[in-house]
């Protein structure tokens, strides 16, 4: 079974940042890339540097000769030592998706993993009636704006 890490908030890895950490023993890269998720290990399939301190840039590809083209920018990641290419989002080298990639891991996002405290897990102390005016038998119809502010970058190992 896989184990569950909480990496960061959310809102603290906007689009176009990375965070490295280490999981478990293993360092791991996690990127944002156009406000998805994607982890991959920090570890070229080459010689072993570290892959997810390279640049995030994209890469070309030839059409015919004499047409080059700019594509995938800011989904490739370049290794630091010799230069291979991988798509972020699966691992895949540019050069040889086949045969060559980096290790990917599963990565979502979800709310933090907290214990409800006390006072969210007893609602004993709950008044039948409130100082509104209406009884338990009548019960206030409150509403109000609720948003998740704990969303977590999650990664799966
Ligand atoms: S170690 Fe990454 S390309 Fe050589």
């Amino acid at each position: 079974m896989k184990k569950r890490f909480e990496v960061c908030p959310a809102a603290e890895l906007p689009p176009g940042e990375r965070t490295i950490t280490d999981l478990n023993g293993i360092s791991v890269g996690v990127f944002n890339v156009d406000g998805e998720y994607y982890a991959l290990k920090n570890d070229c399939p080459h010689q072993r540097a570290p892959l997810c301190m390279g640049k995030v840039t994209g890469t070309t590809s030839v059409e015919h000769t004499g047409a080059i083209n700019w594509e995938d920018n800011g989904h490739i990641l370049r290794c630091p030592w010799h230069g291979w290419e991988f798509d972020i989002e699966t691992g895949r080298s540019v050069f040889n998706p086949n045969k060559v990639r980096a290790r990917s891991f599963e990565t979502t996002v979800e709310p933090a993993d907290e214990e409800p405290t006390e006072s969210e897990a007893d609602c004993s102390s709950i008044p039948d009636e409130c100082d509104c005016g209406s009884s338990a038998d009548e019960p206030p119809v409150a509403t109000y704006d609720v948003t998740v502010e704990d969303e977590m970058v999650v990664v799966y190992l």
